[in-house]
């Protein structure tokens, strides 16, 4: 089955992508990812997933209260980012336990090799006393994630390419085992954005888990506008005047990446505006571009999560419309591999 089109469905190119809600979103994953989801969904058949159950991986960092009120959140700032809840289906993967009986049948096929392989595992693994095993099969349960939505494309943030091709040569290793059963997908990065960095280290991705530890490492989508001005205006640039982004330090590329993606103008003219100016004009015009971009999502979000009965509901029509494929792929599967009733 090459495309989701070819499996007999609409035209318009099925796309499946997700989040972990280890925390509020930050800047990268609206700028890598959720952002584009907005853009594209008009012209695409869209599932999007709070994937509550790759949060498990790391079980030591799980507060149980805490991981089903983000579930929701998550979900609201999706909503609140843009995504039309009536043009895309929006659900929490635990709420469709096809994802995880369908990682069992992934995990039997993934060999240790290429679980191994995978730079997340690795960089996740460093240092830490206890591995759970569900850290090393995490690509498992997200190719169940991709693939049990009959997926073309998966727009996501440069880190998850590698995790997308993995899951691309494990439909392919199934079909050698067992015949023909998903669609092939392909992984979607764009072209600005796919790798924000952190505003207190340019030379390290922005990410949740560092953010934790470190009040200047990340702009999160529910940050006050002083929150926004204190990290941004202390962001690592160098000791020059240089604005031009071909020539320009990782921390000021970042800066000016960062405008870019939310302004959306060409880079030329993103120079040309602060030319002749130092850093500090920089930071200041940055702080107001991102302060701008957040505050309709964040009135929306909480105009959402005001109405949590509404919000629920909302999810739970999304699991039964996600469960509707899910389930069909899952039952193709074990037809397959000669399990289930
Ligand atoms: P997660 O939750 O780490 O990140 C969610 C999305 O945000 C992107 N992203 C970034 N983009 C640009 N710059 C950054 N600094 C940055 N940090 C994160 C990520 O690339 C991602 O698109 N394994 C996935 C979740 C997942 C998934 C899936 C994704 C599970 N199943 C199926 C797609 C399809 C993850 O941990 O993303």
């Amino acid at each position: 089955m090459e495309t989701h089109a070819a499996a007999g469905a609409p035209q318009r190119p099925r796309v499946f992508s997700g989040m972990q809600p280890t925390s509020v979103l930050h800047l990268g994953n609206y700028l890598g990812a959720l952002k584009h989801w907005v853009a594209g969904q008009h012209e695409r058949d869209n599932v999007f997933c709070v994937v509550d159950l790759h949060v498990l991986t790391i079980p030591e960092a799980v507060d149980p209260a805490e991981l089903r009120a983000r579930s929701r959140s998550v979900a609201a700032l999706y909503l609140a980012a843009g995504i039309d809840p009536e043009r895309s289906t929006v659900f929490v993967q635990s709420h469709v336990p096809e994802h995880a009986e369908a990682s069992w049948l992934f995990n039997c096929v993934a060999p240790l090799g290429w679980l191994q392989r995978m730079t997340q595992f690795k960089a996740k693994t460093h240092g830490r006393e206890s591995i759970g095993s569900g850290l090393l099969t995490y690509p498992a349960l997200m190719a169940a994630d991709i693939l049990l939505h009959d997926t073309d494309e998966v727009p996501v943030g440069e880190d998850q390419m590698q995790h997308v091709e993995l899951t691309r040569d494990l439909a392919v290793r199934f079909h050698h085992l067992f015949g023909e059963v998903f669609v092939l997908p392909r992984a979607v990065i764009p072209t600005a954005g796919a790798r924000i960095m952190g505003f207190d280290d340019p030379e390290a991705k922005m990410s949740k888990s560092t953010a934790e530890e470190r009040p200047g490492h990340a702009v999160f989508l529910l940050d006050t506008p002083d929150a926004v001005r204190k990290t941004i205006m202390s962001a690592v640039t160098d000791s020059g005047r240089e604005l031009r982004f071909e020539h320009a330090s990782a921390g000021v590329r970042n800066l000016l990446t960062v405008w870019q993606s939310l302004d959306g103008r060409p880079m030329p003219e993103i120079e040309a505006e602060i030319a002749g100016r130092g850093y500090g004009d920089l930071k200041k015009r940055v702080v107001e571009v991102v302060v701008d971009a957040l505050e309709p999502i964040q009135s929306r979000y909480h105009a959402l999560m005001d109405d949590q009965a509404e919000l629920d509901a909302l999810l739970a029509r999304g699991a039964e419309r996600a469960r509707e494929t899910a389930s069909r792929t899952l039952a193709r599967m074990q037809a397959a591999v000669g399990v289930g009733a």
